[in-house]
C-alpha cells in the first residue's frame, strides 16, 4: 500500500517510519526544505530514541523516502496521513492553520480515490470540516476522511507505535475501514484491539484519554501538596493507591506539573471546545489551574529553603526537558522556574543531557550552561532537580556538597530519599514528602 504523511515532525516521522516498518511503501513530506534535506541525509530534526535506526533501515529497504513535492506525493499515494502540528492558539483553542493548509493542496491535487487520515490531533468536529473543504474545493472528488489519533509518547514513541495498546479508527466508511485494517494488519495480527468508530467519537477518544493522564497527575500533585501540611509521605500514599487495579500505579507521580507538547494543549482545548459549546468544563479547568500553581509552588519552595530572597543568589538546575530522554523542552516546568528564578534576580547554571540546544534557544545568554550536575553545584546556594533523567539518579552526594555555597536540594520529581539526604548533611526539600 503507498502511504503519504504529510508533516515530518515527531508525530509524522515516528508514524512514517513505523508504517514502513510494518511494510507500507511511504513518503514523508514537509514543507520546510531544511527538515527534508536533513531526513535526506539520514539526519534526525528530532531526538526520539530508537527513531534513527527505524529510519536507516526502511529507508535502505527502499519502502521509506522524503521528499517535498506535496503535490506529487497526494497524487502518487493512496494514504494521506495529516500529521502537521496542531500547536494551541492563543485563547486555548487548538490552531488548525496547518492542517488545513494541507487539506487545500490535497484539494487541489486529489486525482483518485483517497483515505485522508487525520493522525494530529484536532478538536471534535474537525474531520467533519475537513470532508466539507475538501468536497467544496474538489466536488467531484472521491474520498474517506479516517480519525487516527496517535497515543505515543516522547522518549518511546517508537515503542509506543509499533506496540500501541489500541488502535482507534473513526470513519463511517467500509471501504476506509478495510484500507487502515490493512495498514495496521501487523498490529491486527496480534491481537491489537482496535477501536472502529465515528470520527467525532475517535476524535473525542484523544482528548478524554490525555485530559483523564493529565487529571491524574494534577490529583496527585493536589494529595502531595495536601501530604505536605499534614505529614503524610506522598510516596506512600501514591504506592498503596496504586495496588488497587482501579487506579494503577502509573501517573501518579507527583512533580512540578505536567509539561510537553500534549497535556497542556490537549487540556486546553478541550476546555475551550466545551465552553464554546456552552458547557462550563469546571473539573478540566481545575486540572489546569492545579498545573499551573504547580510550578509557581516549585519557585516557592526554592525561594523559601534559600531564606525567603532569591536576589543574588546561584541556583544549580538539573534538567531543562520536559521529561526524561527527550530534548522537548515545550510547556518544560523547568523553563518556567528557571525564567521565576532571573525574574527575582537569581542566576542560574543549568545542565540537560539532551536539551541544552533548545535552551540556548530560549534563554541565550541569561542562564550560564555547564557540562554535568557537579558543575551545575558549583558555588551553588541551592540546586534544583526538575527532570528525572536517570544520570541524575545516582549523584555522588559528598561531592555535590563540598561543592554548593550551601547544601540545599530541592528535589521536584522526588527522586532522592529524605533521610539519606538528611543524613549526607542536605537541606532536602521534596514534593509532598
Ligand atoms: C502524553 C501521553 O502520555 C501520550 O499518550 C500522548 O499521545 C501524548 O501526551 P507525553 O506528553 O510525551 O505523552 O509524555 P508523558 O510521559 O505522558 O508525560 C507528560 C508530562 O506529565 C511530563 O511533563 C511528565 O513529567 C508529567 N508526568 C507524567 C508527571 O508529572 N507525573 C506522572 O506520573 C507522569
Amino acid at each position: 500500500m503507498r502511504i503519504c504523511v504529510i508533516g515530518t515532525g515527531y508525530v509524522g516521522l515516528v508514524t512514517g517510519c513505523g508504517l514502513a516498518e510494518f511494510g507500507m511503501k511511504v513518503t514523508c513530506v514537509d514543507k520546510v526544505v531544511e527538515k527534508i534535506d536533513m531526513l535526506q541525509r539520514g539526519e534526525l530534526p528530532i531526538y526520539e530514541p530508537g527513531l534513527k535506526d527505524l529510519m536507516e533501515k526502511n529507508v535502505t529497504s527502499g519502502r521509506l523516502k522524503f521528499s517535498t513535492n506535496i503535490p506529487e506525493a497526494i497524487r502518487n499515494n493512496l494514504v494521506l496521513f495529516l500529521a502537521v502540528g496542531t500547536p494551541s492558539d492563543e485563547d486555548g483553542g487548538a490552531d488548525l492553520r496547518h492542517l488545513f493548509t494541507a487539506v487545500e493542496e490535497i484539494a487541489e491535487n486529489i486525482n483518485d480515490y483517497k483515505v485522508i487520515a487525520i493522525k494530529s490531533t484536532v478538536p471534535v468536529g474537525t474531520a467533519k470540516q475537513v470532508i466539507q473543504r475538501i468536497s467544496k474545493r474538489a466536488p467531484d472528488a472521491t474520498f474517506d476522511v479516517v480519525s487516527n489519533p496517535e497515543f505515543l509518547r516522547e522518549g518511546s514513541a517508537v515503542e509506543d507505535f509499533l506496540h500501541p495498546n489500541r488502535v482507534v479508527i473513526g470513519t463511517n466508511s467500509k471501504q476506509a475501514t478495510a484500507i487502515m485494517k490493512d495498514i495496521y494488519s501487523p498490529l491486527y495480527l496480534i491481537e491489537t484491539p482496535f477501536v472502529i468508530t465515528n470520527n467525532e467519537t475517535a476524535e473525542m477518544i484523544k482528548y478524554a484519554s490525555n485530559t483523564f493522564l493529565a487529571a491524574k497527575i494534577s490529583y496527585i500533585n493536589e494529595v502531595a501538596n495536601i501530604c505536605e501540611l499534614v505529614g503524610a509521605d506522598v510516596h506512600v500514599v501514591a504506592r498503596a493507591m496504586g495496588l488497587d487495579g482501579r487506579i494503577s500505579r502509573k501517573f501518579l507521580h507527583p512533580g512540578p506539573g505536567f509539561g510537553g507538547s500534549c497535556f497542556p494543549k490537549d487540556t486546553r482545548a478541550l476546555y475551550h471546545l466545551a465552553k464554546k459549546k456552552g458547557y462550563d468544563p469546571v473539573m478540566i479547568s481545575s486540572v489546569i489551574h492545579v498545573n499551573e500553581r504547580q510550578k509557581r509552588r516549585m519557585v516557592e519552595k526554592i525561594k523559601r529553603r534559600v531564606g525567603g530572597d532569591l536576589n543574588g543568589k546561584l541556583i544549580g538546575v538539573l534538567g531543562v526537558s520536559f521529561k526524561p530522554n527527550t530534548d522537548d523542552i515545550r510547556e518544560s516546568p523547568a523553563i518556567f522556574v528557571m525564567k521565576k528564578l532571573l525574574e527575582a534576580g537569581a542566576s542560574v547554571q543549568a545542565f540537560d543531557p539532551a536539551a541544552m540546544k533548545e535552551a540556548r534557544k530560549v534563554f541565550h545568554e541569561a542562564i550560564s550552561y555547564v557540562e554535568d550536575a557537579y558543575e551545575a553545584a558549583n558555588g551553588a546556594d541551592a540546586l534544583v532537580l526538575m527532570t528525572e533523567w536517570n544520570q541524575f539518579r545516582g549523584l555522588d552526594l559528598q561531592e555535590l556538597k563540598t561543592r554548593m555555597r550551601s547544601p540545599i536540594f530541592v528535589d521536584t520529581r522526588n527522586v532522592y530519599d529524605p533521610q539519606k539526604m538528611e543524613q549526607a548533611g542536605f537541606i532536602y526539600e521534596g514534593v509532598g514528602r
